[in-house]
């Protein structure tokens, strides 16, 4: 039996390079090896959004890109958090057996708790729950995720040891499967790229746009004309080079250093490899585009092979916590 793959990602619409190189990349390969779940969890969503009027264009931006980039409905379960109800009924149950203190400790709630304070919801405390949730709902293996997820992903094998302890062998201990790549830095250089920080470049984005926020990105700090030596390890332009023209890395690093190209064509060339790269990405994102029908009978059937997995560990689940009468 193939081990089971679990990952979910908030809808945030329209999907840039650094969740290609970060996360869906991964999925996509992962697809040969393991039986995948991937979820677009709009449920935690609501967790810190002000407003929900662009929920669902979000969600059906982030379809097109996953699919477009490759993940197969066909060998994958993808489908929309909230249409399995089933998670919300783990999350309560799981609810029950998760210590307050423990979640009070999450540094993410904490960072969250400071970031909106006027906010600070019940959902945002048993995010992680919920969470666990989604990854034990589907008796998942593997999750693959960022680092920055790590403290939930722990919570999730401290909630899963505590149930199997208090109602006996149900879960396997999900592990961590970390992408090989370092996070991608936005094209100001300063954070994380991030579509809040507009420092993006996105997937669906036209060769002329793509060109276009490329200028504006920061490149060797180091150098200051033309004629100065450039500094590859040390400019981010660069490193995108090593992901989007890799056929041509080595050259440009050395004709960099030489100060025999200058940043502006520096710049041209990644635009060049990254319209270069995502061409047969972009043709079948608009052939997709094109029939929203087909996307949302994706996500349905999606929805439906999860929700059958779903309801057997429900039916487990209330059975070992005492809430099925015995014939
Ligand atoms: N918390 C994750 C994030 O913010 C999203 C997520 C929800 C998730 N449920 C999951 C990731 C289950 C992996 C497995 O990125």
């Amino acid at each position: 039996m193939k081990q089971r793959v679990f990952s979910g990602a908030r809808p945030t619409g329209r999907q840039h390079i650094g969740n290609y190189i970060g996360a869906i990349e991964n999925y996509v390969k992962l697809q040969e090896k393991y039986n995948c779940v991937y979820c677009i969890v709009d449920i935690h969503a609501l967790t810190t959004l002000e407003s929900t009027s662009e929920l669902q264009q979000n969600i059906f931006e982030m379809t097109l890109d996953w699919l477009a980039a490759g993940i197969d409905p066909k060998k994958s379960i993808v489908f929309v958090q909230s249409h399995v109800p089933e998670v919300t009924e783990l999350f309560t149950f799981l609810g029950m057996v998760t210590p307050l203190g423990w979640l009070l400790r999450v540094p993410t709630f904490k960072e969250k708790a400071r970031m909106q304070p006027q906010n600070v919801n019940y959902g945002l405390v048993g995010y992680p729950v919920l969470m666990a949730a989604d990854i034990m709902l589907y008796k998942t293996d593997l999750v693959p995720v960022g680092e920055d997820q790590l403290p939930h992903l722990e919570m999730t094998r401290e909630i899963v040891r505590r149930f199997n302890f208090l109602f006996g062998d149900t879960f396997p201990e999900p592990k961590a499967k970390l992408t090989n790549y370092p996070m991608v830095l936005g094209l100001n250089g300063a954070q994380k790229m991030g579509k809040s920080y507009n420092n993006h470049i996105e997937l669906a984005a036209t060769p002329a746009e793509t060109l276009e926020k490329i200028k504006t990105a920061v490149t060797d700090p180091a150098r200051q004309r033309r004629n100065d030596k450039g500094h590859p390890d040390v400019c981010n332009i660069f490193s995108l080079h090593k992901f989007f023209n890799v056929d041509r890395v080595q050259e440009i690093e050395v004709e960099c250093k030489a100060a025999g190209i200058g940043c502006v064509d520096c710049k041209k060339l990644l635009a060049d490899g990254i319209n270069r790269a995502l061409h047969g990405f972009r043709e079948r994102r608009i052939a997709l585009a094109k029939d929203p029908d087909h996307i949302y009978d994706i996500l349905s059937d999606g929805a439906g092979r999860a929700q059958a997995i779903a309801k057997e560990t429900i039916m487990e689940v209330k059975t070992k916590m005492g809430l099925i009468r015995h014939a």
